[in-house]
C-alpha cells in the first residue's frame, strides 16, 4: 500500500507571527484521513514550526537546500542544518527553483544525493511547461527531468523518494490538469519508474500532483488510481482549505 501525502508549500510567505497564527489555525482542524500531512515554511520558520508540532500529526519539512555539506555558499542551507533543527524531508527541484533560481537537472540530481546521504526523505518535483504540452511534448519533458536526476539512484534509494508531477502551467494559475491527464501522466511516471528499477519499486512509489489543487477539485484528482497524494501552494496557506483537501482522501 503506497503512502498517501498532503504536503502544503507554503513558499516565501508567512513571518514569524503570521506563521503562529497559521500554527494555531492548523491544530483546530481534524485529522480524518490516512494520509501524512506535511508543511513546508520558509526556513525562518522552520525550528519554531517543528517545535510548534513536536506533538502532532503534521510534519514540518523544507522548501528547498544546497547539496553542499557547508562552506563558502552565502544564503545557503545545507541538509545538516536542516536535520539539525529536526526536518527529515525535503522538496526539491519545484519548478519555481527551477525558473527562478536556474536549477538544473545536473543540480537537483547532486541535491537528491546530498539528502540522501544525510538520510533524508525528498520530494523531488518536476512537471512540463504549457508549450511542452501544446506540442505533445510532455512525456518526453517529463521522462528526462526524471532520467536526468533519478536514474543514477539504486532502487532501495527509493524508500526515501516521493515524486511530485506539477504541470508548471497548473501552478498558481487557478488552471488544474484534468484527473484524466494527471492519472494519465501518474501512470506514465510509475511505467518509466518500472522500466528501470522493477515493479516493486514503481508501485511503492507515492507520486503527488500539485497544481492549484482546491478542496472542491481534490477529491476528484485523488480518486485516480495513481494519483498517491498532493503538493499544495495556495491553499495550504488558509489551514481549513488545506485539511479540506488532507481530509478528501
Ligand atoms: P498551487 O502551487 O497549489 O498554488 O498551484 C502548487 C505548488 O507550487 O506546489
Amino acid at each position: 500500500m503506497r503512502k498517501q501525502i498532503v504536503a502544503g508549500n507554503w513558499k516565501m510567505n508567512n513571518d514569524l507571527p503570521q506563521t503562529q497564527l497559521l500554527i494555531d489555525d492548523l491544530k483546530k482542524q481534524k485529522l480524518t484521513s490516512d494520509a501524512e500531512v506535511m508543511i513546508a515554511p520558509t526556513f525562518t520558520n522552520l525550528w519554531h514550526a517543528f517545535e510548534a508540532f513536536r506533538q502532532e500529526h503534521i510534519e514540518v519539512i523544507a522548501q528547498n537546500m544546497h547539496f553542499s555539506e557547508s562552506g563558502a555558499y552565502t544564503g545557503e542551507v545545507s541538509a545538516s542544518m536542516l536535520k539539525s533543527v529536526g526536518i527529515e524531508t525535503v522538496i526539491l527541484g519545484h519548478s519555481e527553483r527551477r525558473a527562478y533560481f536556474n536549477e538544473t537537472d545536473e543540480m537537483l540530481a547532486k541535491k537528491v544525493d546530498a539528502a540522501l546521504k544525510n538520510g533524508m526523505r525528498v520530494i523531488f518535483c518536476f512537471g512540463e511547461e504549457l508549450a511542452d504540452r501544446k506540442a505533445g511534448n510532455e512525456e518526453n519533458v517529463v521522462e528526462s527531468q526524471i532520467k536526468n536526476a533519478l536514474f543514477h539512484l539504486d532502487g532501495d534509494d527509493f524508500k526515501n523518494i516521493v515524486l511530485a508531477y506539477e504541470p508548471v502551467w497548473a501552478i498558481g494559475t487557478g488552471e488544474t490538469a484534468s484527473p484524466e491527464q494527471a492519472q494519465d501522466m501518474h501512470a506514465f511516471i510509475r511505467n518509466t519508474l518500472d522500466n528501470k528499477f522493477g515493479k516493486d519499486i514503481a508501485d511503492a512509489v507515492s507520486i503527488l500532483y500539485g497544481g492549484s489543487v482546491k478542496p472542491n477539485n481534490a477529491v476528484e484528482i485523488f480518486s485516480k488510481p495513481d494519483v498517491d497524494g498532493g503538493l499544495i501552494g495556495g491553499a495550504s496557506l488558509k489551514a481549513e482549505d488545506f485539511f479540506a483537501i488532507v481530509n478528501a482522501f
